[in-house]
């Protein structure tokens, strides 16, 4: 719910608000939406919840992938709270497919796959409509960023690119284009910032190429709100796909063979010897009744299977004083 306290800042589609911690703030995110830098203004139903819960669930992909973000938690429905940063005024934006204002500003059609991702800036100015940047008016003439800090920035938002692209495709979305800002925290750090949403990605659906985003709103395509939901039922089923993957790649299946050592008296195996011979087959010698003994085990690798299963038969799978095992990491 919002509260009586006064935003610090108040976007097109979030408040900004401080916390008791002056480096934690809280973002509520709003049902509003904007398009076209604010000339067109409207609501969808529901987009705040669904944004802040897609945009916790992308943040945290992110650090699973190792990218810092300012994201800490979601502590509602649509509040987050983030480490306050210091925004690089930059819209930084990567295309795969053309769309949008890349189509306008050339005169291509939508739909193009781009020969490889284009990063491009804008400048996050909206009484200026974000004009589109060159390196030399952000380095010489905003000096808003140096060559140090673009290749960074540049070197960055290809790594999320990447795995948005994987991520989304497994569950049969193109990545068509999104706009990402980064800031810089307390310590120097540079941060993923703002959100991950539908209001800042193109999503195509990868088999109608239906549009699963903000440009339903944009474009009047009627189903704004649906589109919204059906990219957060995308982004968890993304996340549960990776969550089993990976517990599928943590475990391994280990077959531990458990025998008699040689010179131990084994009168299980005497007996059945001896039963064989009894039925006619003769030269059948150096029997032995043994067990297997077969299980799953979570590890992060092969060897430290084989090294759970080693210190299991020491314990309790086998008596190593009168008998000998084998392990084998089977799958
Ligand atoms: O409009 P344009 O084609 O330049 O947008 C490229 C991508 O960046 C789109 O996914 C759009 O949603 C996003 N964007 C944004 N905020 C802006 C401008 C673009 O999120 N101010």
């Amino acid at each position: 719910m919002p509260t009586m306290q006064k935003p610090i800042y108040t976007g097109k589609a979030k408040d900004i608000f401080e916390t008791e911690d002056p480096n934690i703030l809280r973002t509520y995110f709003r049902d509003s939406a904007t398009a076209f830098n604010a000339q067109k203004k409207g609501e969808i139903v529901g987009k705040g919840k669904i944004n802040a819960t897609i945009s916790t669930l992308l943040f945290e992909l992110m650090e699973d992938f190792g990218i810092k973000t300012h994201f800490v938690k979601q502590i509602s429905e649509n509040e987050l709270l983030v480490k306050r940063v210091k925004i690089i005024p930059l819209e930084v934006i990567v295309r795969n497919i053309s769309a949008g204002s890349l189509c306008k500003r050339l005169g291509i059609e939508e739909g193009k796959v781009l020969k490889a991702p284009i990063v491009e800036f804008s400048y996050k100015k909206d009484e200026l409509g974000d004009p589109l940047l060159t390196r030399a008016y952000i380095k010489n003439a905003l000096e808003i960023a140096d060559d140090e800090t673009l290749d960074k920035i540049t070197e960055l938002t290809l790594k999320i690119n990447k795995i948005f692209k994987e991520f989304f495709l497994n569950v049969g979305i193109k990545v068509v284009d999104f706009k990402l800002e980064y800031g810089i925290d307390k310590d120097g750090n540079m941060l993923l910032a703002d959100e991950l949403s539908p209001d800042n990605f193109r999503f195509w659906d990868a088999k109608t190429n239906e549009k699963l985003d903000k440009d339903r709103f944009r474009q009047d395509l009627g189903k704004v709100e649906d589109a919204y939901i059906e990219m957060l039922k995308r982004v968890k089923e993304g996340k549960s796909k990776m969550t089993n993957a990976k517990t599928q790649e943590k475990t391994f299946s280990v077959r531990v063979q458990v025998l008699p050592k040689a010179d131990i008296l084994d009168p299980q195996g005497q007996a059945v010897e001896k039963a064989l011979a009894s039925m006619g087959y003769k030269g059948v010698k150096d029997l032995k009744v043994g067990r297997e003994v077969v299980f799953k085990v979570e590890a992060e690798s092969e060897s430290e299977a084989k090294n759970k299963a080693k210190e299991m038969c020491e314990r309790l799978l086998a008596n190593p004083v009168i008998e000998d095992y084998k392990i084998e990491v089977v799958g």
